[in-house]
């Protein structure tokens, strides 16, 4: 196969951040991507609807001119989340999720949830009104190995939030273990789950053999080899579970080649060609367009998008190291490989 027509992709868990950041990488995404759930982790966080609104109106400014790119915009839940604002931007179709941060869990989750307890109500209104709950699945209990944290939290948290709130759709967000597939794919349709792009590509070797390399570096980390397998088995099984949320997390590279680096990995720029080349690996082609396309708009019971992007197989695709932003340069993530499918 040399050509590859999908219906447009959407990237259900995104990065844009503010100011010349935002600038910077927001035609990254809207190349591509019809729409973008996306991240409310700002400084401060985005946690009222009237928030909501105004970082939509920075992100449509921000965007080049005609550019056929939708963001969907999420709350950042806290302890204080009111559930009548919650609810109201929900109904105006401001908000099209809201997204749990463990407080201290990874970048800018300081004001996430330390006692979930505390938002029962919230949960149980968003069951109410079908709003759905993108959910960073990881304890921060410093006793649990940072490398269990994942499969530790189904058990201790989401677990009993699903079983205590029937109703409520749950997106576990970038899954990095079997233990989260294989929960995601048990969990029934009000249960889904995303996977980034880099996860398909690294496990934790990437990051520490051969000196730390902060690129790698992000939250959840990279597990084994064994997990990347099985990521890569759901991400290409076609099962409508899962779909694609790059999780793309631009840090300058000041910030991410530091003593104490910063977590993300930014995708957005080579995001469809890595995930051709990977898909082609798995003799999966034909199953790209359910994961990028098809599956993460049913879950969230939108159309899929009308128009279509073709990807042509040729020589290595060239893109940038970097990119440049008014903040500093932003690596592109490295899938050290050559890339053979651009869109076109
Ligand atoms: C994200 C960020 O930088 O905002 N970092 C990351 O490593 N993925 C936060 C997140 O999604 O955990
Ligand atoms: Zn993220």
């Amino acid at each position: 196969m040399t050509q590859l027509v999908i219906r447009r992709p959407d990237d259900w868990h995104l990065h844009l951040r503010d100011g010349e950041m935002l600038r910077a990488v927001a035609p990254e995404s809207a190349r591509h991507f019809g729409r973008a759930i996306i991240m409310p982790n700002l400084v401060p966080p985005v946690v009222t609807g009237a928030e909501a609104a105004a970082y939509r109106e920075r992100i449509l400014a921000a965007l080049p001119e005609g550019a056929a790119f939708t963001p969907l915009m999420t709350l950042y839940l806290t302890e204080d989340t009111d559930p009548d604002d919650l609810a109201r931007a929900h109904a105006d179709g401001l908000i099209t999720a809201v997204k749990l941060y463990p407080a201290g869990a990874t970048t800018n989750s300081a004001s996430g949830v330390r006692d979930f307890d505390k938002v029962r109500p919230v949960l149980e209104r968003m069951a109410e009104i079908g709003c759905p709950l993108c959910v960073h699945g990881e304890v921060t209990d410093q006793a649990i190995d940072i490398f269990d944290r994942e499969a530790v939290f189904i058990d201790r948290v989401l677990d009993p939030i699903r079983t205590t709130t029937p109703g409520l759709r749950v997106v576990m967000e970038h899954i990095t273990t079997k233990q989260g597939a294989d929960y995601a794919r048990s969990g029934g349709p009000d249960l889904g789950a995303t996977i980034t792009t880099h996860h398909l590509v690294i496990n934790r070797n990437h990051i520490l053999v051969g000196g730390i390399k902060p690129h790698y570096y992000c939250l959840p980390v990279a597990k084994r080899e064994e997990h990347r397998l099985a990521l890569r088995a759901a991400a290409t099984s076609g099962d409508p579970t899962f779909f694609l949320g790059t999780d793309s997390a631009p840090h300058t590279d000041p910030l991410k080649e530091n003593a104490c680096g910063c977590a993300g990995c930014f995708t957005a720029t080579n995001t469809m060609s890595i995930l051709a080349e990977v898909f082609e690996q798995e003799n999966a082609l034909d199953r790209l367009e359910a994961f990028a396309s098809l599956n993460g708009p049913a879950f969230y019971k939108l159309p899929a998008n009308d128009a279509t992007i073709t990807l042509t197989r040729g020589a290595p695709v060239a893109y940038p190291d970097k990119i440049d932003t008014g903040d500093g340069p932003v690596t592109v993530f490295d899938p050290m490989m050559p890339l053979h499918w651009r869109v076109t």
